[in-house]
């Protein structure tokens, strides 16, 4: 379990909650399926529109929680599911992973994101040693682009048409975050 760490940069606004990161379980899925099919939280996904069954999304936990290769973490305040934060896609020859970050609707705008977000980048950096974390956005996700600038993460670039969702391509922002980034932001 991780708690909410003391090492907040410089200037960071101080968590308004104390949350704690928990390894994922399979005693999450009913947390999760609180917002799996929210088509709120999944507006901004590849697969929106696709009902996901309890038994799908079991199945799905099990694998990321075998996974040598995702780092995921259930967000909670208290005993309050709030949602899920991790990093996927671990490539380890070069240390580097892609962070996601899903709360349920009723844990938005608390400051659960950024909070947990320093959560997680502490884990990945400093606890498994990773060099680089980046994270992919739909180009009109205007509040994630808002709220990743803010913690550290820079754009490296625009793709093109990358996503299709509901009739249409999306152009996706890529940004990322270096340890070295990462260590500057907490002395
Ligand atoms: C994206 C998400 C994680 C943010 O969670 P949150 O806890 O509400 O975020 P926070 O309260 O920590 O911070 C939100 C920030 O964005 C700002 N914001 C909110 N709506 C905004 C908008 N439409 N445009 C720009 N900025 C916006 C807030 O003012 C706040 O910034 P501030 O601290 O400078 O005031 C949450 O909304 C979510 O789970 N969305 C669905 C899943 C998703 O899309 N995740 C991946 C993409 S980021």
């Amino acid at each position: 379990m991780v708690v909410y760490s003391p090492r907040t940069p410089a200037g960071w606004p101080t968590a308004p909650t104390v949350i704690r990161l928990v390894p994922l379980s399979l005693e999450h899925l009913d947390g999760v399926m609180t917002w799996v099919n929210d088509p709120e939280v999944t507006f901004y996904f590849a697969r929106l529109g696709e009902p996901i069954t309890r038994e799908e999304e079991a199945a799905f936990l099990e694998r990321l929680i075998a996974s040598k290769n995702d780092l995921i973490f259930s967000v909670f305040d208290g005993e309050e599911y709030l949602g899920q934060v991790g990093i996927s896609q671990i490539y380890w020859p070069a240390r580097n992973g892609r962070m996601a970050v899903m709360l349920a609707r009723h844990a938005w705008g608390r400051g659960v994101a950024r909070a947990a977000a320093q959560l997680l980048l502490h884990e990945a950096f400093e606890t498994h040693d990773l060099h680089k974390i980046w994270i992919i956005l739909r180009s009109d996700n205007a509040k994630g682009l808002h709220l990743w600038t803010k913690v550290g993460f820079r754009c490296e670039g625009i793709l093109r048409d990358e996503y299709f969702s509901v009739g249409r391509f999306h152009d996706m922002v890529r940004l990322a975050m270096l340890r070295s980034d990462w260590a500057a932001a907490i002395e």
